[in-house]
């Protein structure tokens, strides 16, 4: 088209180059067409149901007594429950719309122009397009598939550094590998962060969700240079609540709290204040162990299904997630004449390099919809 010709309100409206990076996710192309198409939903990470009780008494507890704004850095009820959990001390922590944000904040925090960030790949779809917002460069350092799981390539870590690296991204437990990093392997990257001065971004959101050796916290290892995120939503099933928070080394965390009030200035005050009476409950209870107890069952009912349906299958470590490989199966055409949504492994790597056939199922939803889900596998698979 002519621009000297078109009249200016007929030319077609563009937003920033960076807008490119606005394309909807698999997440939710995926949730979409399971309800258009009434398929069980074995792709988006969320919970079936309702969040526990405990949550849900808390919030009706509290009405009315926290509907203004928060401090930036949280309600102080809230900090100082996260630091009782975390072990850390309440200045350390800033309250965040999910971990989302949390993450968001860190990448507008750390992250340079031009900069390379490394996290390991399979990669958890928001890192990437985080980083390329603040100008920085996303590299995936491999993770390798044997039929005995995933394990990340730390000889390949090292010679991914650069003088332009500037942070390491390390999700623990791993999505969607569902790899629990050893203390070994934490060890080593610790070790390069320190050699190389980097930052350590610890995104430990499923740090209760574990089936076997529960996950180190890496700021136990690196206090000096590790930023943890968390998530309530994950921990206490409540993914729609969007409380997530940072716990930064104490000499940062007054400025990732600065850079976090211009985003979201705080997280919904009532929720805050739920978050902070449920917490202390949810560790008191044993509320974590019936959660992996009950996750637990259902990975394992779910990994041996599709077994038996003759697909290989990694058992994680933890998370809600597993991966299995079932080649040349296309997931969108699953969704729709399958009946069963599931993510395929293209959406956690860059194009063209996903291991052929690799999908990613989530296991927090009921075992009558898993089963539902290995039945109608079972017709699709087979037809
Ligand atoms: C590894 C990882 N980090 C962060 C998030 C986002 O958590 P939130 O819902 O608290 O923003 C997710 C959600 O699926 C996740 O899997």
């Amino acid at each position: 088209m002519n621009s000297e010709v078109v009249p200016a309100q007929l030319q077609p409206r563009r937003l920033h180059s960076r807008s490119a990076l606005a394309a909807e996710s698999i997440f939710s192309v995926m949730s979409r067409l399971a309800t258009r198409h009434g398929a069980v939903n074995l792709g988006q990470g969320f919970p079936a149901g309702s969040p526990p009780t405990l949550l849900l008494d808390a919030l009706k507890a509290q009405a009315g007594t926290a509907d203004q704004y928060t401090a930036p850095a949280g309600l102080p009820a809230l900090r100082e429950a996260l630091a009782l959990d975390l072990n850390v001390t309440a200045e350390q922590i800033t309250v965040t719309c999910g971990a989302t944000e949390a993450l968001h904040t860190l990448a507008d925090a750390l992250y340079g122009v031009g900069e390379e960030v490394l996290m390991f790949g399979p990669v958890f779809d928001i890192y990437r397009p985080q980083a390329l917002l603040s100008g920085a460069v996303p590299v995936l350092c491999p993770m390798a598939l044997t039929p005995e799981g995933w394990t990340p390539d730390l000889d390949a870590l090292e010679r991914l550094v650069t003088p332009r690296t500037r942070a390491l991204l390390v999700n623990n437990p791993h999505n969607p590998s569902g790899h629990v990093f050893t203390r070994a392997e934490l060890e080593r990257i610790v070790g390069l962060a320190r050699q190389h001065d980097l930052w350590i971004i610890a995104d430990e959101v499923y740090d209760e969700l574990y089936f076997g050796e529960a996950p180190v916290p890496l700021r136990e290892l690196a206090p000096e240079r590790t930023f943890t995120v968390g998530s309530a939503g994950k921990r206490l099933e409540a993914t729609g609540w969007r409380v997530g928070w940072i716990v930064a080394p104490l000499d940062m965390a007054v400025q990732v709290t600065g850079l976090h009030q211009w985003a979201t200035f705080c997280a919904p005050a009532p929720l805050q204040s739920a978050v902070a009476t449920a917490l202390p409950l949810a560790r008191e209870s044993g509320f974590y162990e019936d959660l992996r107890r009950s996750y637990g069952a259902r990975m394992r009912l779910l990994a041996s299904g599709l077994r038996s349906l003759g697909l290989e299958v990694q058992t994680p470590g933890g998370s809600y997630f597993l991966t299995a490989l079932a080649p040349g199966l296309d997931t969108l055409h699953m969704v729709e004449h399958g009946g069963v949504a599931v993510i395929p492994g293209s959406a956690f790597y860059t194009a063209g390099t996903a291991p052929e056939g690799l999908i990613r199922l989530a296991f927090c939803k009921p075992a009558r919809d898993l089963l539902r889900a290995l039945e109608r596998l079972e017709i699709y698979l087979n037809t």
